[in-house]
């Protein structure tokens, strides 16, 4: 089965044709802000304008004809953006009389890295601008185990960022920062429970702006935020009992992250994965393949259901593949 797959949930607009063994073709066009972080009525005029150019390109590597089902991101993500998306998948799938099926974009993240990766049954710490779970299937559902009390950590990376006057997004920059950084600051650690917490810390490391040097701040900060992030990932394999993890979503492209995840899985005999770089942030082949995986397991969804959800939550859909 060719699955076609539309995401356009923030930034990055991008389409995808899947089948069972590999991704066909993908086409993307990124928005960025030109000052501040993402304005979602910019980014929905950005996916508006480059739909009609993505959509020739990708018809052009891959006949439409063999194309048998539509998937599109159906949440979470900025309203205005999951709208013209959605409103494109509608009408190809009314167009091209094949099947339409909405996908949670979360899911996605966690089910092309499985797939990517061969992981079995890992514990994911997904984590990207606007968000940061740790997710585990557990009786037919994946389900959030710990996760951010306010801001995600890439949105938290951002803003810091901003604050140093470097355009979005930061998160590569500061990377690079961090690996000159040398001293380290103490900032707010904030664990409570399972879940974790950012805003405080951006104000903190706000605040040492001037006082310290950048490289020494954006190191404090991410080793700070990674600790945490790590502690409740370890935690939640600890409890669980799994032996796998995951880790997927923009900010997992980060090198010191992934050490650190690394790291932790060593001691514990777990073995960790993550998907190729291109796999880990927004990109249409994990809407496309989760589509893929929810058609072939029955799940379709008709035109009159197709209406966006912009706070869709993982848990709500019931998870019937292995
Ligand atoms: P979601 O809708 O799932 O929240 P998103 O729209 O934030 O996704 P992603 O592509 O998953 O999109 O993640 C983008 C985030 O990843 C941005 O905040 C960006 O700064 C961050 N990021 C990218 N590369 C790095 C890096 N090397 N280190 C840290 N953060 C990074
Ligand atoms: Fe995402």
């Amino acid at each position: 089965m060719n699955v076609l797959g539309i995401e356009g949930t923030a930034w990055n607009l991008s389409l995808s044709v899947v089948n069972e063994e590999e991704v066909v073709v993908m086409v993307s066009e990124a928005y960025l802000p030109k000052e501040g972080g993402i304005n979602p009525r910019e980014a929905s005029q950005h996916h508006t304008e480059k739909i009609p150019l993505l959509l020739r390109k990708i018809f052009e590597k891959f006949p439409r004809d063999r194309v048998d089902a539509i998937a599109f991101s159906q949440g979470p993500g900025l309203g205005p953006c999951l709208r013209v998306t959605a409103t494109a998948a509608r009408l190809l799938s009314l167009k091209l009389s094949k099947p339409l099926v909405g996908v949670n974009h979360c899911l996605a993240h966690v089910e092309i890295g499985r797939w990517m990766t061969k992981a079995r049954n890992p514990v994911t710490l997904y984590v990207s601008g606007g968000n940061s779970q740790v997710i585990a299937k557990k009786g037919g559902r994946y389900r959030v185990f710990g996760e951010t009390l306010d801001i995600g950590i890439g949105n938290a990376i951002d803003k810091l960022a901003r604050s140093f006057g470097l355009p979005h997004p930061g998160g590569p920059k500061i990377e690079q920062l961090a690996k000159k950084g040398e001293k380290y600051y103490q900032l707010p650690y904030i664990v409570k429970g399972m879940d974790f917490s950012f805003s405080g810390m951006v104000t903190a490391a706000e605040r040492l702006y001037g006082k310290a040097k950048i490289e020494d701040i954006a190191f404090s900060f991410q080793e700070t935020a990674f600790a945490m992030l790590t502690e409740v990932t370890e935690r939640a394999m600890a409890y669980l009992g799994y032996d796998e993890m995951l880790l997927v979503g923009g900010v997992g492209a980060n090198e010191r992250l992934q050490r650190m995840l690394r790291e932790m899985c060593e001691d514990r005999n777990a073995k960790f994965f993550a998907p190729p770089k291109e796999y880990m942030g927004d990109n249409g082949a994990m809407i496309a393949y989760t589509g893929l995986l929810m058609l072939e397991n029955g799940y379709q969804t008709p035109i009159e259901k197709s209406f966006v959800k912009p706070n869709f939550r993982i848990e709500e859909v019931p998870i019937v593949w292995p």
